[in-house]
Parts: structure tokens; C-alpha cells; sequence
């Protein structure tokens, strides 16, 4: 076990400024897998009121020495407890503190702190891992300048890497070499890193708009150098992008991403040297998706957009995370929509906000953008800090327009260049850019939930004018401000009017004249584009969303027009099981598309069938079992009324080049979309289809399609198909994931194969990228983690338990997909609770772990 017992609740109210700073470090690290001695000399000084005990944190550390100002400090004079080290009675408001420890990184598989993945030593630091390595002052708002020496046995570690510059390479001397690297921008430990290992070095380079050179430059294990070169243009794209779109320059003449097998999430920012799950960097055409292809890009550019939002400017406490992830999130969206097309990011966007934040935020692990109170930072890296934060950041943007908005960051980035702030500095910057207070949008940060605006319509004779009342009847004490893009239509789908109007608090209304010669009532499309991340409850009927669906112009709106639709067939259906027949509308709509001449992407989203998943959002209590007929019932029905043309769209974008292009994208995705429905054809069989383009595969995106496919509609051929794909890739663990993920992650009864598959040898439980691929998708999977006598409950509650002593944090997170549970039917909920409270008593469960089963307890 590697985390602490003991856990404090962190109030936001109780913020205080550090007492003691240190703006000087020069850390040592004397490397050993086994055990790495590490010494620290700080610069402290006082914060200038009374001078008070010096805590420094530290956790899981072997305690060597302390000295101050050169002089061992007696025993009697400090205190160490499971938490840190607090120095009594320190000498006065400035003085040099040299502190000392030893560490264990290849038994730390919590993979926080300093630790080992394969071959290499590296760290991850944010947000609290840096006190796993040395006694230290571990907190965002104590900023400073790093020296760092780093000795190891160049066998072992040929490669030793630190933030900023190398200063200093010396060769070995009784088997050590020594480099000596030094960043000159003062930063928080928890944008500290160090890696160390057999690692190979590619590089590339990139000129900033004031011409200078900027080296670049991946490191990859062994084997991997060839599947770089996608990760370099994208970081020179997002590098240039910077530049155009906010004048920002990068600030070093070397920038390093290092590709690291075992690593907890997507990415880290850290000063000069970023850190990469490898799934995140290496690609090829072979081996990775088009969906691979354009997380690398995005992910790239947002750990590189880091360098100005989150590094040059901190935070200054962990409450205000979202100041950093919800603003560069919405900067990657905006290079991603620049880069691709925006449409169809923005679907993306939106279609990820349902399905991920909005059942967050209306769940037991729902909170506010900038949490009350945490006990365990690291759960709250979620969907509602990310996304629904960078969705508050769009709406900033809407309201200031994206010019204003430009200057508006450029102020806060000057102004707080350095520093660790708050949301309310970078408010205060955009109103100062805007002008004029923007009311309301503090409240955003405040407040949990989704907000869901009531329509009411009614027609005013006097003034022929028909009139929208819209409410938002979620939270009246924290009123909203909300962008509302609306357009209005007649019957005939022609455009009547439209507009942005600036929703400021509880209560709008918009009123439409109808036109002289229409007699119908105007059909709305509120919220356009998602101008503001609402739920909307409206009374529509299928017809007037018919409309939409065909005729608004706005794409990102016409797509959601026709999933509402569907939507809405949906719930007719599972109160009557005899309006599953009525699918009119959507054949309709179906059939018109088929005459547009849309983008390929965008055409392939619009013909993709909503998921399970999708369905299930828009329910309160619901049986997946059903809901899944359901959906079954209507792909099939789609299949065999629009057979020819599935076919001849299938054959039409058949042949592609293993190109990452918008077309070929386009193709490849369009072809899966009518594969996808031929596959499930009531009456004839498509699978040769399948089973051949597995086979004839020129590109990852074609070959994982066919064989998921396959799976999903359970084809007699799958388990060829899940053999032959393993004996073609059994070398590339990266492939391997989304192998183990395709077999559990759509049907049901996967129990057997979840336990077949974790005893695999290639399976790995200290692996997260394999815990995902295997774990995860089977709990999101609702059909398997969802069935209906809990046994999907107990499997998964038994590895969480396993997980707690090897890595608190992927434990934590998968014991998240237990918040839909009070949502089930029968006697789900009770089974839950049951397996959450046997979690609950394990006898050394890990304060993440605590935190997230007692949040969702509650809830059962
Ligand atoms: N700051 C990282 C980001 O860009 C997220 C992060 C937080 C992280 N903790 C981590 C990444 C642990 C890897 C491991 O979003
Ligand atoms: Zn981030």
C-alpha cells in the first residue's frame, strides 16, 4: 500500500496563503530502481507576518537528515509525522534548508511521485506527487526556481532528463555520470519532472515567429522511433497555431515529450518536458485509428497550450484546477475545429459532453467547476472540471466574441504572468477586454448540475407575435447567464429570423413575428450549435423536429435535431411497444440525407445510429435490455429499407489510401457507417464484408471496425476474427488494448471473458491503458456491468479491491461507473450498495478510494 490512511477534508473556504516559501531549489537525485537517495537544498523565506513552524509534506519517504543553514538539526527540534516534517522553531525569515530522503520507485505502482515503467525512471507529479519524492512545500502557489542534479549508472540510464536546459554533462566517474539541468522559469512541484532511462531520442525542429530555433524532441522506447512522426507535425501545427491565433511564442530553445507505457491519464504538462501515455504520442497508419490520430493531435496541442495557461500563469490553490484544464481544453477544441472541421468537432464535443458530464453532473460524484471541498485532489480531474469547464470558457467567448476574447487573454497573460491566480482573475481580464462586467458568470463555478430551461410558447394577438418564455428552473439562488443562438423556421423549413440573444439570469423571453402570408407557427432551434451547455425540455412535436432535422442550416444543430428525434421515438416506444413501428420520420429524414451532398464526416455522424449509452442519458429508470431491442429493432428496420443504398455507399468509398486526409478520413468512416448497417440486415447476410475488409486492411480504422462489428452482432466468424487480429498484432501492446477492449465492450455476458482475458499474458493489472481496455469498457458496457442479477456488480467490485493496494487512483476511478447504479431496475441498487460497503471495509483502502465509495453510498 502506497497511500496515506490518514484524510482531511479540504475546504475552500479555509485557503490561506503560504507562511513560508521557497524560491530556490536544487534537488539531487542519486538514481537506483531499488532505492534512490534524494537531497534537496531550499532558499526558504517567510511570507512576512510572524514567523511560525516550517510543515514540509511528505509521504512514503524514508527520513535521512535535515539541516539548516549547514547544521544537522537535533531530532528535538522537528517533528515527522505520516504527513511531514515540521521544522519547530525556524532560525529567522530567511534561511537555506537541506533535507534528505530515500525512495523505493520500482515498488511505487500508485505510478505517482517517482517511479518505474518499463526500462525508465520517470515522475508524475500533479497533483500531489511531489511530496512522494522529497520533503517539500507541495502546493501550486509556492513557486520556484529549480536546479537539478541528477546522478546515475549510464548502462542502466543513458538518458537523464530534467524541466528546462542542460546546463551540465560530466563523464562517468566510478560508474555515475552526473547532468546538471536548470529551469529558469519558476514553477510548483507539480510541474516538476525527471525521467532516466534506455530511451531513444528523435528529433525535429520548429522556428517561432521571431525566428528563433526551438529543438524538439520524443523520446520512445526501443523499437517505437518509427512512430513519431505524426506526434512532431502536430506539435510544430499546435506551436504555429499558438502563435497565429493568440501571439503566444514558446519560451525555451528545447521542448521534450517523453512516451511512458505505464502512466495514469492522457498527458502532463511539465515545464520543457512533457510526459505522454504512449497511446497518446506513437502512431502509424498500421496500428492506429483516425480517432488515434486526432486524440494525438488534440492532446499535443493541449499539453503544449499548458505552457501559457497553466505554467507561465499557475493556480493558486487546487479549487481552481478548471483555470487551467477548462480553459486549455477550449483552446484544444478551438486548434482541433481549425485543424479538422468545426462541425463535426463540435458534435464531437457535445455528443462526449452528454454522454460523459452531463450524467456526472447529475450523479453522486456531481460538483460544482470549482469544487466546495475534495479529500483526494486526484478525483476531481473530471468531466465537469474539463469539459463543462471549457464549456463555461466557450460561453465567455460567445459573449465577448473571439477577437475580444483574444485580447482578453492577452491581458490576463501579461497581467499574471508568474503568479498563481484565480478564476477570478481571468474573469476580471475578459471584462476588462469586454468593457463592462460580464453578470452572472461567477456563478457558473458555483453551482452543480445541469441546468435545464423549460420552454413555454405562447401567442400574443396584439403585437402577432408568437412568445418564447424560457426558464431555468434548476437553481433560482445562483441565477446563470446563458448564450442563447436561436433561428427560427416555417413549415416549409425556410428561414424566418436569427439571432444571439444574452440569456441574463432565471427568465428570457423571445418573441417571433410570423411572417404576413404564413399562417403556421414558427419552429425554434434554441441553443444552437450548444451555445450554452443546457438541457432543454421543450414541447415540440416529431414533426416540427422533422424540420429541423432536415432544413437548419447549422449542421452541428441539424445533427441534434435528428437525434431527438430518435430520441423521442425512443421513449414513445417504451411506453407502447406498438409505436416502435412508427419510425416514419426517421426513414424520412434518412432518406433525404442520402440527396445532400454533405462532407463524408459529417454525413457519416449524421447516418450513426445513437448508442446505448446515448439512449440511456435521456431516461430516468430504464432497462437496457429493452432500450437495446429497441435500438436493434430500428437499425434493422434502417438496414433493410435503405439496403441498396447502404451498399452502394459501402462500395463507393471501398477502396482508400492509408492516408490521414479529410477525405480519405471522410471515406473510411462513411464505408464503417454502411457496413455497420448491412451487418445487421434482418434477412441477408453481409459478413463476408467484414470479414474481408478485416482481412484486406490497409488501415487500423478499416481493421478494428470490421472485427468490433463483427463482435457486436455476435457473428459466428468472431471468434476467427478475434484470433486472426491477435496473431497479427500480438507484438504491439498498444493494439493489444483495443483487442482486449472490442470483446467485452457491446453484448452481454462477458463475464466469462473478462476472466478468461485478465489471466492472458498479456494482460497486466500495474498496466492502466490495460485495466481500461479490460475493466473499464466492460463497465461501461451497461449490458454486462448493468445485468440484472448483479453479477457484473460483484466482478468488478472484487477488482476494485485489488486495484486499491496497487493503484489508488485507477481504483477510484473505476469505482466511478458505479454512480449509475440507483439509476437500475430491481434490485440493482441494493447489490451495489452491498458491494460498495465491502469496498467501504477493506482494511487499508486508500483515501481516493474512500472518498468516491462513500460520495456514491450515499446515493444507494
Ligand atoms: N494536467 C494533466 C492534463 O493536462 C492531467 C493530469 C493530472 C495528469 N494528473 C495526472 C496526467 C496524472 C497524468 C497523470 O490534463
Ligand atoms: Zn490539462
Amino acid at each position: 500500500m502506497t497511500s496515506s490512511s490518514v484524510s482531511t477534508v479540504h475546504k475552500i473556504e479555509d485557503y490561506s496563503p503560504c507562511l513560508w516559501f521557497t524560491p530556490k531549489v536544487h534537488l539531487r537525485f542519486d538514481l537506483d530502481p531499488h532505492l534512490t537517495v534524494v537531497r534537496a537544498d531550499y532558499e526558504v523565506k517567510s511570507n512576512g507576518t510572524k514567523i511560525s513552524p516550517l510543515f514540509l509534506n511528505g509521504e512514503n519517504l524514508e527520513f535521512l537528515s535535515l539541516r539548516v543553514n549547514g547544521r544537522v538539526v537535533d531530532p528535538s527540534e522537528y517533528k515527522i509525522t505520516d504527513l511531514g516534517l515540521e521544522l519547530l522553531e525556524p532560525p529567522g525569515e530567511v534561511f537555506q534548508l537541506t533535507v534528505e530522503n530515500r525512495i523505493c520507485p520500482n515498488q511505487n505502482t500508485s505510478l505517482e511521485g517517482l517511479y518505474q515503467s518499463g526500462s525508465m525512471l520517470c515522475t508524475q507529479n500533479e497533483p500531489e506527487g511531489f511530496r512522494k519524492i522529497v520533503y517539500s512545500i507541495d502546493r501550486p502557489d509556492n513557486m520556484m526556481q529549480f536546479t537539478v542534479t541528477i546522478a546515475g549508472d549510464p548502462s542502466y540510464f543513458p538518458v537523464m532528463l530534467s524541466n528546462g536546459n542542460l546546463k551540465e554533462e560530466h563523464p562517468p566517474v566510478n560508474g555515475k555520470r552526473v547532468v546538471v539541468w536548470e529551469d529558469p522559469y519558476p514553477k510548483p512541484t507539480y510541474l516538476f519532472a525527471l525521467v532516466a532511462g534506455e530511451l531513444i531520442e528523435t528529433k525535429d525542429e520548429f522556428v517561432t515567429k521571431s525566428g528563433r530555433i526551438v529543438t524538439l524532441k520524443i523520446f520512445v522506447e526501443k523499437g517505437n522511433e518509427e512512430k513519431v512522426s505524426f506526434a512532431f507535425e502536430s506539435l510544430k501545427q499546435a506551436m504555429k497555431w499558438d502563435e497565429d491565433t493568440f501571439g503566444l511564442e514558446y519560451d525555451l530553445d528545447l521542448f521534450m515529450i517523453v512516451a511512458v507505457e505505464d502512466f495514469n491519464m492522457g498527458a502532463m504538462e511539465n515545464k520543457g518536458l512533457n510526459l505522454f501515455n504512449a497511446k497518446l504520442v506513437l502512431a502509424d497508419k498500421k496500428s492506429a485509428t483516425d480517432e488515434t490520430f486526432e486524440s494525438i493531435m488534440a492532446v499535443i496541442g493541449h499539453e503544449y497550450f499548458h505552457n501559457w495557461t497553466g505554467n507561465r500563469v499557475t493556480l493558486r490553490n487546487w479549487f481552481n484546477l478548471t483555470l487551467k484544464e477548462g480553459l486549455t481544453v477550449f483552446r484544444d477544441q478551438w486548434f482541433t475545429e481549425d485543424m479538422t472541421d468545426p462541425a463535426v468537432k463540435r458534435i464531437k464535443d457535445i455528443l462526449f459532453l452528454k454522454e460523459h458530464q452531463f450524467p456526472e453532473d447529475q450523479g453522486p460524484m456531481a460538483h460544482p467547476i470549482i469544487p466546495k471541498s475534495y479529500t483526494e485532489m486526484n478525483n476531481f480531474y473530471t468531466v465537469t472540471v474539463y469539459e463543462k469547464g471549457a464549456e463555461v470558457i466557450r460561453l465567455v467567448s460567445q459573449i465577448l466574441g473571439r477577437e475580444v476574447f483574444k485580447k482578453g487573454l492577452q491581458d490576463y497573460l501579461t497581467r499574471f504572468d508568474g503568479q498563481g491566480v484565480t478564476f477570478e482573475e481571468f474573469i476580471s481580464s475578459m471584462e476588462r477586454a469586454y468593457g463592462k462586467p460580464i453578470p452572472y458568470i461567477r456563478n457558473w463555478y458555483h453551482r452543480s448540475g445541469t441546468p435545464i430551461l423549460n420552454v413555454k410558447e405562447s401567442f400574443d394577438q396584439k403585437n402577432q407575435e408568437w412568445v418564447y418564455q424560457l426558464k431555468d428552473y434548476t437553481d433560482t439562488n445562483l441565477p446563470l447567464v446563458f448564450v442563447n443562438s436561436y433561428a427560427a423556421f416555417d413549415s416549409n423549413g425556410k428561414l424566418i429570423t436569427e439571432n444571439k440573444r444574452i440569456q441574463e439570469g432565471t427568465l428570457d423571453e423571445i418573441r417571433i413575428k410570423t411572417p404576413k402570408d404564413s399562417e403556421s407557427k414558427p419552429i425554434v432551434s434554441f441553443f444552437r450549435g450548444m451555445s450554452s451547455p443546457v438541457l432543454l425540455k421543450s414541447e415540440m412535436t416529431k414533426e416540427e423536429i422533422r424540420i429541423l432535422a432536415e432544413h437548419e442550416p447549422d449542421g452541428v444543430s441539424r445533427f441534434f435535431s435528428f437525434q431527438n428525434l430518435i430520441f423521442l421515438w425512443m421513449s414513445e416506444s417504451l411506453k407502447d411497444e406498438n409505436k416502435k413501428e412508427n419510425l416514419t420520420e426517421v426513414l424520412e429524414i434518412i432518406q433525404s440525407s442520402f440527396k445532400k451532398d454533405w462532407d463524408k464526416t459529417y454525413f457519416s455522424f449524421y447516418l450513426t445510429f445513437p448508442s446505448l449509452m446515448q439512449f440511456c442519458e435521456n431516461l430516468q429508470f430504464f432497462d437496457y435490455k429493452q432500450v437495446e431491442s429497441l435500438r436493434k429493432f430500428a437499425i434493422q428496420t434502417i438496414s433493410e429499407t435503405f439496403t441498396k443504398e447502404f451498399q452502394f455507399l459501402y462500395e463507393e468509398n471501398r477502396k482508400t489510401i492509408p492516408k490521414q486526409s479529410k477525405d480519405e478520413i471522410g471515406k473510411r468512416r462513411l464505408k464503417n457507417t454502411a457496413l455497420y448497417y448491412l451487418l445487421h440486415h434482418p434477412k441477408k447476410s453481409f459478413e463476408s464484408l467484414a470479414i474481408s475488409q478485416q482481412r484486406d486492411a490497409k488501415h487500423m480504422s478499416e481493421e478494428i471496425f470490421a472485427l468490433r462489428s463483427l463482435i457486436e452482432i455476435g457473428s459466428k466468424e468472431k471468434d476467427q476474427a478475434i484470433s486472426l487480429f491477435y496473431d497479427h498484432w500480438k507484438q504491439d501492446a498498444l493494439v493489444l488494448d483495443v483487442w482486449f477492449a472490442a470483446q467485452v465492450a457491446t453484448g452481454e455476458n462477458h463475464i466469462s471473458d473478462l476472466e478468461r482475458l485478465e489471466k492472458h499474458t498479456k494482460f497486466n493489472l500495474k498496466n492502466p491503458n490495460k485495466v481500461r481496455s479490460l475493466y473499464f469498457s466492460f463497465a461501461r458496457n451497461p449490458l454486462s456491468f448493468h445485468e440484472q442479477e448483479g453479477k457484473g456488480y460483484v466482478v468488478i467490485a472484487e477488482r476494485i479491491k485489488q486495484l486499491n493496494g496497487i493503484n489508488p487512483q485507477i481504483a477510484a476511478g473505476l469505482t466511478k461507473l458505479f454512480s449509475q447504479s440507483s439509476k437500475q431496475i430491481g434490485n440493482l441498487p441494493r447489490i451495489a450498495k452491498r458491494e460498495l460497503e465491502g469496498i467501504q471495509n477493506l482494511p487499508q483502502i486508500s483515501k481516493d478510494l474512500g472518498e468516491v465509495v462513500g460520495k456514491i453510498i450515499k446515493s444507494l
